[in-house]
């Protein structure tokens, strides 16, 4: 079993929409066996909600269902779980590395390092339009299907 940690700032738009595409594809390859996914925020504003009701309603449009899923903040203690935690932006990964375990194996990077773009960072949504949330989706999409095709190599 390989264990899979997405991470933005709050855990209601970015790591939901990851956490929800990611779990879809590997159910839809299944392999729901074999790879478990969660996802956290860095920060603690939204701790106990569910993803933003934009987020949830352009995901739901392409077909992934994210009304299950509750924020959380991320903690040391992840890292002693998850084999890959992947970060949504640059400020979030050094937010993670500020609480990394000096002895942590895992894999601790940015979430598009396995997409296919040239973007390396999936943009913050919350204080723009609905434009913001679809593009969410398509670099999620993407790097999903990159991640995914790296993971089955290492299962
Ligand atoms: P997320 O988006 O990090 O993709 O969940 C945000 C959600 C909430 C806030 C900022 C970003 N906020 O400032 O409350």
């Amino acid at each position: 079993m390989k264990k899979v940690l997405f991470v933005c700032l709050g855990n209601i738009c970015r790591s939901p929409t990851a956490h929800g595409v990611f779990r879809e594809i590997v159910a839809r390859r299944g392999l729901s066996e074999q790879i478990s996914i969660d996802s956290a925020g860095t920060a603690a504003y939204h701790i106990g909600n569910p993803p933003d009701h934009r987020s949830a309603a352009c995901a739901l449009q392409r077909g992934y269902d994210l009304s299950d899923l509750r924020a959380r903040q991320a903690v040391t203690a992840d890292f002693s779980q998850f084999d890959y935690i992947l970060a949504m932006d640059a400020q979030n990964l050094s937010d993670l590395e500020s609480i990394c375990p000096s002895d942590y194996q895992g894999h601790l990077g940015l979430f598009l390092d396995f997409g296919s773009e040239s973007v390396r960072e999936v943009p913050d949504p919350y204080y723009g339009g609905p434009e913001g949330f679809d593009h969410v989706l398509d670099l999620v999409e993407s790097a999903s299907e990159g991640l995914l095709g790296h993971m089955v190599r290492d299962l």
